[in-house]
């Protein structure tokens, strides 16, 4: 089992990037592999015995490359941790330090996959992440840049995290504004069809975006600051309800909620609603699909009396169009 962020790197990755090796060698506890310079095929060594490979797709330098540069994002991750930029470069910082992490967690969802190709893991993932870099940065951003570290009450919530990537960005969000995480997913991907409504029943399927806990777990500490992630499982029908009357008084300071299908949003908008504080964040990845409509306007959410709203697409390109798909994730501001 990949255990740290150590056993990724080998200190023969530098010189391979600096072309002083032929070959690119990175260890884990479980195995390790030798890419040949023309990155075509890898010597996979695994219980000692080797096996020489060709690999079964495009094995994108690029990938590789994210894995020789993980200094490069725990760098910019304590340099956003210990707060030491000036206002106006955060929102670059974020970005710069989201486009490592992609990058990252592109290359071992790659590695993953060449292994469950080769037969050698059974671990199902085959994307890394379901969120656009642009959007997330913009969500952190919000979530950094508003003030709530000190003027809105509650804590950071996520509902639906699927590989957990997300979670790691906003992990490293409410690090910053020193509040907890609180993030809710199956880890069994979503529920049964009758969930579904008009369109989502010709593009979902039960058990999309499934990720197991240990993977969230693991991208977590990899990417993000896990100090003050509390993972909650189950289909939120059972765990919203149980946490909730645990956490009777408990507020919500910022809110993102991917879950991409009509019924999980409303069931989360009903628990999240009534605890948005004042000024608090409330960001929505389904903000603009039609299948949602009903239950976003059951939940005003429309509504620019009650919310400050815009919308971002994939890149973070920002527009105040409600109604644009191009534009799909809602962020929203409590007044
Ligand atoms: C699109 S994925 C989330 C993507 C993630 N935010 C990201 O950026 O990569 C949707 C997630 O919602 C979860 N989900 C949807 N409906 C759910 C429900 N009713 N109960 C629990 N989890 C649910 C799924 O398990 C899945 O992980």
């Amino acid at each position: 089992m990949i255990e740290s962020k150590k056993d990724y790197i080998h200190l023969e990755t530098k010189a391979f990037s600096a072309g002083n090796l032929d070959t690119l060698r990175i260890d884990t506890k479980d195995w390790n592999v030798l890419f040949d310079k023309s990155l075509k095929y890898s010597y996979l060594t695994l219980n000692d015995k080797m096996m020489v490979t060709e690999l079964p797709f495009r094995f994108e330098p690029m990938a590789l490359k994210s894995i020789i540069n993980y200094e490069a994002t725990e760098k910019a991750k304590t340099y956003i941790a210990n707060k030491t930029f000036k206002n106006k470069s955060l929102h670059r910082m974020i970005k710069s330090h989201f486009f490592s992490i992609d990058q990252n967690a592109y290359a071992l969802a790659q590695l993953s996959n060449y292994f469950k190709a080769v037969g050698k893991s059974n671990r199902n993932v085959t994307k890394e992440k379901a969120h656009g870099f642009g959007e997330m940065a913009q969500i952190v951003y919000e979530i950094i840049n508003s003030n709530i570290e000190s003027h809105v009450e509650g804590e950071v919530f996520e509902f639906g995290c699927f590989t957990g990537i997300g979670t790691a960005k906003l992990s490293i969000a409410s690090n910053f504004i020193g509040k907890k995480l609180y993030t809710f997913d199956s880890f069994q991907g979503l529920p049964g069809e009758h969930y579904f409504e008009g369109e989502q029943k010709t593009i979902y399927c039960e058990k999309d975006y499934c990720a197991s806990k240990d993977l969230v777990e693991r991208n977590i500490a990899l990417h993000g600051i896990p100090d003050d992630v509390v993972l909650i499982e189950g289909y939120f029908s059972n765990s919203l309800e149980t946490f909730f009357k645990k956490n009777e008084d408990i507020k919500i300071a910022a809110c993102f909620i991917d879950v991409d299908i009509a019924k999980s949003i409303d069931e989360c908008l009903d628990f999240v609603i009534p605890r948005l504080s004042p000024g608090s964040i409330l960001a929505m990845h389904e903000y603009n699909d039609q299948d949602n409509f009903k239950t976003l306007q059951k939940h005003n959410l429309f509504n620019s009396e009650l919310y400050e709203i815009y919308t971002v697409n994939h890149n973070g390109d920002i527009s105040e169009d409600l109604n644009s798909n191009l534009y799909g994730c809602g962020i929203l501001r409590k007044k």
